[in-house]
């Protein structure tokens, strides 16, 4: 007999996850990038996955394994990671959790970038022999575009930020400011371990509510937001 597979929640809905930090190149060999894991962001695609979404992971430079059941797409730069979202519309509900760069070099440089050898360069931290600047332009907010108004816009748009003071009003500000319906806010100031760390405290946020979750894996955190999606969908919650 044939397994006919048991109706999940997410079952025929469609999610867009961003995961990782990006990497801005200065010229071949180098780049501007930040400590993130990806690992929350991985655990949230594989825990809707696990609900019978259909999850596209659009992340950047990671060491994590891609989750069972989960399509990746592997992306460098903030611009590269913004054409793939736009790509991988409409969704029912895209959640960003990509450390996205801010800025990308102006010029990165085609070849690699030499220093100046002409004079004896007795250089100290204090008195450099010579210095460099470089112009840094602002990167497209990916979680912006996907939350504007419009014909593409999912139904649910899901956002985190990273603090490290007045947790909650930033947070509030920002959530107004992007325009994405839920935005979960961790603190990541001096002794805190979230980056590359197995744990988070969220603070999350709606339009209405405003919730403090307890400390917990990022895996436990990926599956409650899983359920609070298909809560969405199932018309439990707004
Ligand atoms: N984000 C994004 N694209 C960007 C920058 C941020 O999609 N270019 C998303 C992140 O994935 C996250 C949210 O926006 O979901 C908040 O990121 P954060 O860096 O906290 O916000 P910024 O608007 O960049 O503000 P800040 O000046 O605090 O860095
Ligand atoms: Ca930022």
């Amino acid at each position: 007999a044939e397994r006919v597979p048991a109706r999940q929640p997410l079952s025929g809905r469609s999610v867009l996850v961003t995961a990782g930090p990006t990497q801005e190149p200065i010229d071949p060999v180098r780049f501007i990038a930040n400590r993130s894991s990806g690992r929350q962001g991985y655990a949230i695609a594989a825990a809707c996955a696990a609900l019978g979404a259909e999850v596209t992971l659009v992340s950047g430079p990671t060491n994590l394994p891609c989750p069972e059941g989960v399509r990746r797409i592997d992306v460098t730069t903030a611009c590269d990671m913004d054409a793939a979202c736009k790509a991988a519309l409409p969704v029912d509900a895209a959640i960003c959790t990509a450390a996205v760069g801010d800025w990308r070099v102006a010029e990165p440089a085609l070849q690699k970038r030499k220093k100046p050898h002409e004079k004896p360069r007795t250089g100290t931290a204090a008195q450099p022999a010579s210095s460099l600047t470089l112009t840094l332009v602002e990167n497209p907010d990916i979680l912006a575009s996907l939350s504007r108004p419009g014909p593409d816009r999912p139904a649910l748009v899901v956002g985190f930020a990273a603090e490290t003071e007045a947790l909650e009003s930033h947070a509030r500000e920002k959530r107004q400011r992007k325009g994405c319906d839920w935005l979960l806010a961790n603190d990541v100031g001096a002794g805190s371990s979230v980056f590359g760390g197995d744990r988070n405290t969220i603070l999350f946020l709606t339009a209405t509510e405003t919730t403090l979750w307890p400390e917990l894996p990022k895996a436990t955190i990926g599956r409650a937001l899983a359920d609070r999606i298909a809560a969405f969908f199932s018309g439990h919650i707004a």
